[in-house]
């Protein structure tokens, strides 16, 4: 029988890339890989908070015990803009040239508005981060992937990416561009060794709805009232998981929710 559910081998002294890995899902990811034994690229803007998710992924590799990886480079990188990309790019560029995981996870919502009040300003934003500097991201990694007929990209979906709900017009839309970018780019690649995989989440308790909501903290502890929402380190498991299936299986889409949850709105709250 094979032991693959089990085998937690096959990401050491992998080189893994995670965007938005400052916070929330993305640093639960980064410490996560690291304890499995790989090495890692970390981009997201804020340096002090990537400093301490650099200072966990070393603890955790240690714990890991296997004595693979463990190896953390952090660089500061706006995900909006390409420019900002492609400096990270260079100047990780040593690091990346074995690239083996592309974890793209930064991302935000911002605001409520109905469509005729949204601010063009939240719609660049998003668009530009959720959409945009993925792409730009995803084109420069698959070329490496493509050249060494290896790699896995793993995006961050979202059920918002499924389902359509009020409230939540441009961030929906930008899920279902990264559905439909990452569809497109599994068809393409099918017949190479390069998979292509989107973990959506439902609802996950993070700094996520704080952004939403501008930073006011009763509306977005609103969001997870009554309710056990998914927490970062639950959605790190999955994308882990994800990345440790034997080379001939392509996880295409998983699609998480917490027991509470079945839509972007059919939510059960005690
Ligand atoms: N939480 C949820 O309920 C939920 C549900 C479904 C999907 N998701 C998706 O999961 C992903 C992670 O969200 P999260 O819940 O972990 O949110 P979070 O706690 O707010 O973390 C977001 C991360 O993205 C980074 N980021 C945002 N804008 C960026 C930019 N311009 N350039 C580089 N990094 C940027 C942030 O880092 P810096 O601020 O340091 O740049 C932070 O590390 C997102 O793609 C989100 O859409 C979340």
């Amino acid at each position: 029988m094979s032991n693959s559910l089990f085998n937690t081998t096959r990401l050491q002294n992998k080189t893994v890339l995670v965007t938005g890995a400052s916070g929330g899902i993305g640093a639960a990811t980064a410490i996560l890989f690291s304890k499995a034994g790989a090495n890692l690229v970390l981009f997201a803007r804020r340096e002090s908070e990537l400093l301490k998710v650099k200072e966990l992924a070393e603890e955790a590799n240690k714990e890991g015990g296997s004595g693979a990886g463990g190896k953390v480079l952090i660089v500061v990188a706006d995900m909006s803009k390409r420019e900002s990309i492609d400096a990270a790019l260079e100047s990780a560029k040593e690091e990346l040239k074995d690239v083996e995981v592309l974890v793209s996870n930064a991302g935000l919502v911002k605001g409520r508005e109905s469509i005729g009040d949204i601010e063009n300003e939240d719609i660049d934003v998003m668009f530009n981060t959720n959409v945009i500097g993925l792409i730009h991201l995803t084109q420069q990694i698959v070329k490496s992937f493509k050249a060494r007929k290896t790699g896995h990209i793993i995006s961050l979906g979202s059920v918002a990416g499924l389902e359509a709900y009020v409230g939540g017009a441009i961030y929906c839309a930008t899920k279902f561009a990264v559905r439909a970018f990452g569809t497109t780019l599994r068809k393409e690649l099918v017949g190479t060794p390069i998979r292509v995989s989107e973990v959506q989440p439902g609802m996950v308790e993070t700094e996520f709805s704080l952004t939403r909501f501008r930073g006011d903290k009763a509306s977005a502890d609103a969001v997870y009232k009554g309710v056990q929402p998914l927490v970062a380190q639950d959605v790190a498991e999955e994308i882990l998981w994800v990345a440790l299936r034997p080379k001939h299986v392509q996880i295409a889409e998983l699609l998480v929710f917490p027991s509470c949850q079945a839509s972007p709105t059919v939510v059960h709250r005690e």
